[in-house]
Parts: structure tokens; C-alpha cells; sequence
């Protein structure tokens, strides 16, 4: 082969060479400029701020994942259970849950029925306060309403139980209420032969409200649940006492 067309052979080769290169290159450099394009900025999504920013000051702000998340949204409330509802009552009644205050029965409770904790409450101050007086005997203290009916309440002449030993009546000063909505069985286990159920009130009075004596508080101990078969986890009556202050639970004294 001739020196000039060896030398044509290999200017051609070098230049389809660089053809080549040049068109390897061509995408990639379109591909990088593409990115660039979609890529968001940082801070793409604050903006009143990085609108105005300059581009130089928008590459040194951090890049997003070294953000603070950002403050989560509160959580809607959530509302109150059945339960919950059933058991509440000012704090003047000192409402406590899974206790079973003891005490002398002012009122036959399994008769007695009221919708909520709060409305039991009020049934022991009007108790107090009507039948604390010497020769209330007979009066009525309460028009309980319940399932359409109202019922005429009036003053034991002596209490209806006795357990603290004494057979006068005294004013309402602690109440028990069995709060358990029927939607979760309707009822409140006791040590007894009865079947306590929904809105039972019982009316008691005890000789220091602030320091409420319970046979039952909080959960039943295992081997008590061993013995009484049907007992449940936690004391399913909710009770309180009248006390203008915190009261602190004497208990459980549990009734084996
Ligand atoms: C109960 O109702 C009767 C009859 O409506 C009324 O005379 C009495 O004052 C009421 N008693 C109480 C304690 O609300
Ligand atoms: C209590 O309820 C149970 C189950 O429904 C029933 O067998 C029992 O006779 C009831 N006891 C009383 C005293 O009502």
C-alpha cells in the first residue's frame, strides 16, 4: 500500500473514532441536562423563601433528608368511650375506677338504677342533704328518673344493710355505681347471689369519706379469681366519695 493512502486510511479511522466518541458522549450530556432540569431544587417545596433565594445560597441549604421532619399535625381527639362517659362525675365526687367503696346501704341499689356515675353523685348529696337532718324519715330526697319513669326517692328510716354495725341512717357520703354500658355486658360482678347490672346506685355512708374504705379495688388477686370462677379481671364498679379534696382508697379489703 501506498504511503498517502495508509495515511488517508488512518485520518479516516480516527475520525469515524471520534465520530463515535462524540456521539457516546452527545446523550450522556443531554441525559445530564435533563437531570438537572428535573431535578426539584432544594427547598422546591418552601416557596416564598427559595423563590427569592439565589441560586447559591439554595445549593448550600442542606439537602432534605437532613431536615427536621416537620411538625405533625395534632391528633384529632378521640372520643370518649361508653364507658368513660358512664364513669364520669365532678371532681367533688371523687370518681374511682374498679373500686367497690364499702359501707352501710342507704338505698336498695339493684332498684335504684341512674344513667351515669355523675347522676349517682348527685343522688348521694341530695341524699345528704335532705336526709342528714334529724326526723327526715320518709321524706323524698330524689325524683329518679329512669327509662321514662320517675320514682320518688325518700329517706330510710334505717339503713337499708349493716355493716358498719349501726342501724341509724346517716347522710350519703360515698356512692357505688356500676358503670359497664350493655354494649360490654351490662354488668357488675359482686361477691353475692345477685346479678348487678347497669346504672345500679348504691347510697352508703362511711366515717371517714376521705379515707373510702373498698372490700374491692383494682384487680382481683388470681387466687381470688381461682375461687370465685366467675369473677372477672378488675373490679367492674366505679365508685366515689364526697370530700372536697383528693381522698386517698383504703383497700381492697377483699370479702374471700
Ligand atoms: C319531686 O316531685 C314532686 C312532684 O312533682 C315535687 O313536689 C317535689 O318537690 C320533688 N322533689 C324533689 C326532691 O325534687
Ligand atoms: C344471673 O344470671 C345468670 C346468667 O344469665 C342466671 O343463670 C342466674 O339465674 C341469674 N341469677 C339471678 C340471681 O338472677
Amino acid at each position: 500500500m501506498a504511503p498517502r493512502a495508509a495515511q488517508a486510511m488512518i485520518t479516516a479511522a480516527a475520525a469515524l473514532l471520534l465520530i463515535g466518541q462524540a456521539m457516546r458522549h452527545r446523550p450522556l450530556e443531554l441525559r445530564r441536562q435533563l437531570r438537572e432540569v428535573d431535578a426539584p431544587a432544594v427547598g422546591a417545596l418552601e416557596p416564598a423563601a427559595s423563590a427569592v433565594a439565589p441560586a447559591a445560597a439554595r445549593r448550600s441549604s442542606p439537602p432534605p433528608a437532613n431536615r427536621p421532619p416537620p411538625p405533625l399535625p395534632p391528633p384529632a381527639p378521640r372520643p370518649p368511650s361508653e364507658l368513660a362517659l358512664r364513669s364520669a362525675a365532678d371532681p367533688s365526687c371523687n370518681p374511682t375506677p374498679h373500686a367497690g367503696f364499702s359501707g352501710g346501704s342507704l338505698n336498695w341499689g339493684m332498684s335504684f338504677h341512674v344513667g351515669t356515675a355523675q347522676e349517682c353523685c348527685d343522688a348521694c348529696k341530695a341524699h345528704a342533704r335532705v336526709c342528714g337532718a334529724p326526723g327526715a324519715g320518709g321524706r323524698v330526697y330524689l325524683n329518679r328518673s329512669w327509662e321514662g319513669k320517675v320514682s320518688a326517692e325518700r329517706c330510710a328510716k334505717t339503713m337499708t344493710s349493716n355493716e358498719l354495725g349501726t342501724h341509724a341512717a346517716q347522710a350519703c357520703n360515698v356512692f357505688v355505681f356500676c358503670p359497664t354500658p350493655p354494649s360490654a355486658g351490662g354488668l357488675c360482678w359482686s361477691n353475692d347471689v345477685w346479678n348487678h347490672s347497669s346504672g345500679e346506685c348504691w347510697l352508703k355512708s362511711q366515717a371517714a369519706p376521705q379515707r373510702p374504705h373498698a372490700g374491692a379495688f383494682g384487680a382481683y388477686p388470681d387466687a381470688y379469681r381461682k375461687k370465685h370462677r366467675t369473677a372477672p379481671e378488675k373490679v367492674q364498679w366505679m365508685s366515689g366519695a364526697l370530700h372536697p379534696g383528693p381522698v386517698t382508697v383504703d383497700g381492697p379489703h377483699w370479702h374471700w
